[in-house]
């Protein structure tokens, strides 16, 4: 069994990213609820815990806790921001609520530290880390010295080196903080003893050997739509089960340009039943004279579900259907340890009388860096690993007003370019989406000698965290110009191009 540190989650708003930096130490973790009871910690075989964040005081009515049994393990631990409050509370400390501004700390602070103690070994005795605590711990609790201070906070660090409890009020896992990646690998290779073994090979092939297991003779069916989750998803499940795996492909006639072809080619060649339904025309007659968005998006959810249930009707009883969840997802859904799953998430348009004995999410402890990472030791080309989130309702939702084949054979033709033009300037990674549109406007314009009354193209760009919020990118004003002045050349009814700078919100990312 591989190593692993188990990090209990008390809400904080970078627990997340607490996980991905252990990851990217080569050192496998899970977040679990901090509610989860001992005797599952215990099985789980942690060489170390974490305690995040969290948003409220130790001293709250409703203040998230742990098992007092998380204390009697005999192995490290490390508590960040809350969950060092938590610790120094719990183990005789004493923590109050900042009696002025002077003691809250929200942001950089500059901090000393005493390097002789493992956790910061090795680095600067004075550097930048992020605090943002209301609360602050008066008075440490026996068996613990202070590691680090500031200004504000006396106590900003500290240690019980005989039982390995290690408290930071600051958060290492941010950039902010200047070495915070260096003291989580020091808790987590000199405190914890982990050698940062943990690899996508290794990952692999734990996962096949799991998969074989679990579903030995049975059958497996996968809907496939080409998004990068999927499609690890099936490379993944083909190799573990082969034959026994059909992915059914939805091709519903609103991808982007060569993307159904894409997809076939990189899964044709593979040991598995994938079918491709060319379902465009069932899916265009239904959205005929559709203006309205929802409705729109209504539609294409329906037939998709239709089409999936006529093809998995036809392939008779199948014993599991398995999902691209990725780990985000599962933690958000606070199902951390358990075993429920939320179906809601991938599931979302499935049809629920498909029959099948359980789900399968090969993919749920994985982070999409990871998974693009799995894809590639799958032998997915690139291109597929690394594909921008694409709306299930495709170019529909980017078509305004009403879908017809000739309006989408206008929008693919000027995304390919707007897509081309941005890898060519190496910008694919400046925006976390990009894309065009085909607005319902048309305008007037000369070309050649003549006026032209022709559709308007709008490009969209945008940076953003977790699609919540976006701002819109600030892209070069040569790469804008090219890509406009080849949209008009080369795509017919086109004589206008509009670049979209409102950021989301007011903007959602989508355009419908
Ligand atoms: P919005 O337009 O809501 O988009 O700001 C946020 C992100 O969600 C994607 N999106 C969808 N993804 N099915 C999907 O799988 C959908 O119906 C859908 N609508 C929007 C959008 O591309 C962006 O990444």
């Amino acid at each position: 069994m591989e190593q692993r540190v188990l990090i209990l989650d008390f809400g904080g708003q970078y627990d997340q990213l607490i996980a991905r930096r252990v990851r990217e130490h080569g050192v496998y973790c899970e977040v679990w609820p901090c509610t989860a009871d001992i005797e599952s910690i215990r099985a789980f075989h942690p060489i170390g815990l974490i305690f995040t964040g969290g948003p409220g005081s130790v001293y709250a009515p409703d203040a998230p806790d742990a098992d007092k049994g998380v204390f009697s393990l005999g192995i490290p631990v490390l508590g960040i921001c809350y969950g060092c409050q938590l610790m120094a509370h719990r183990l005789g400390g004493l923590v109050t609520p900042a009696q002025s501004d002077t003691a809250r700390e929200y942001g950089k602070t500059e901090t000393r530290f005493d390097t002789a103690c493992a956790l910061f070994r090795g680095l600067p005795e004075d550097s930048v880390t992020w605090m943002s605590h209301g609360d602050y711990m008066a008075k440490v609790p026996d068996g613990f010295r202070v590691i680090a201070r500031s200004d504000a906070c006396p106590n900003a660090a500290i240690a019980d080196e005989k039982r390995r409890f290690y408290g930071v009020q600051f958060h290492p896992e941010v950039d902010h903080t200047e070495y915070g990646k260096e003291m989580l690998r020091n808790f987590l290779f000199d405190v914890c003893g982990a050698s940062g073994d943990w690899t996508m090979e290794n990952f692999r092939a734990r996962a096949v050997r799991e998969l074989r297991e679990k579903i030995g003779e049975g059958r497996v069916l996968l809907a496939l739509s080409g998004g990068v989750d999927s499609s690890v998803c099936a490379a993944l499940l083909s190799e573990a089960v082969g034959r026994r795996l059909t992915c059914v492909f939805v091709d519903h006639g609103l991808l982007r340009l060569n993307e159904g072809d894409e997809v076939e080619a990189a899964f044709s060649e593979r040991e598995l039943n994938f079918l491709r339904v060319d379902a465009a025309s069932r899916f265009l007659r239904r959205l005929s004279g559709v203006e309205e968005p929802e409705r729109k998006r209504k539609i294409i959810g329906e037939e998709f579900i239709r089409v999936f249930e006529e093809e998995s009707r036809k392939l008779g009883t199948v014993d599991y259907l398995a999902q691209g969840t990725i780990y985000p997802d599962v933690i958000e859904s606070g199902a951390g340890n358990a075993a429920v799953i939320k179906s809601h998430h991938n599931v979302g348009g499935l049809p629920d009388h498909v029959s099948f004995r359980e789900i399968i999410e090969p993919l749920r402890l994985l982070f999409k860096d990871e998974v693009r990472q799995l894809g590639r030791e799958l032998g997915l080309t690139e291109s597929m690993v690394s594909r921008q989130p694409f709306p299930g309702p495709g170019l529909a939702i980017r078509v305004i007003g009403e879908v017809t084949e000739e309006k989408l054979a206008t929008l693919r033709s000027a995304d390919a370019i707007f897509r081309e033009e941005m890898a060519r300037c190496g910008l694919t990674h400046a925006a976390d989406q990009y894309f065009a549109v085909l607005t319902n406007m048309r305008s007037v314009g000369v070309m050649g000698d003549g006026r032209s009354y022709d559709h308007a193209v709008a490009l969209r760009a945008v940076a953003t965290k977790d699609f919540m919020t976006a701002d819109w990118v600030r892209l070069p004003y040569d790469l804008l110009d090219r890509v406009s002045v080849r949209i008009v050349n080369e795509v017919p009814g086109v004589n206008r191009v509009l670049y979209d700078i409102t950021s989301k919100p007011p903007s959602t990312v989508e355009y419908e």
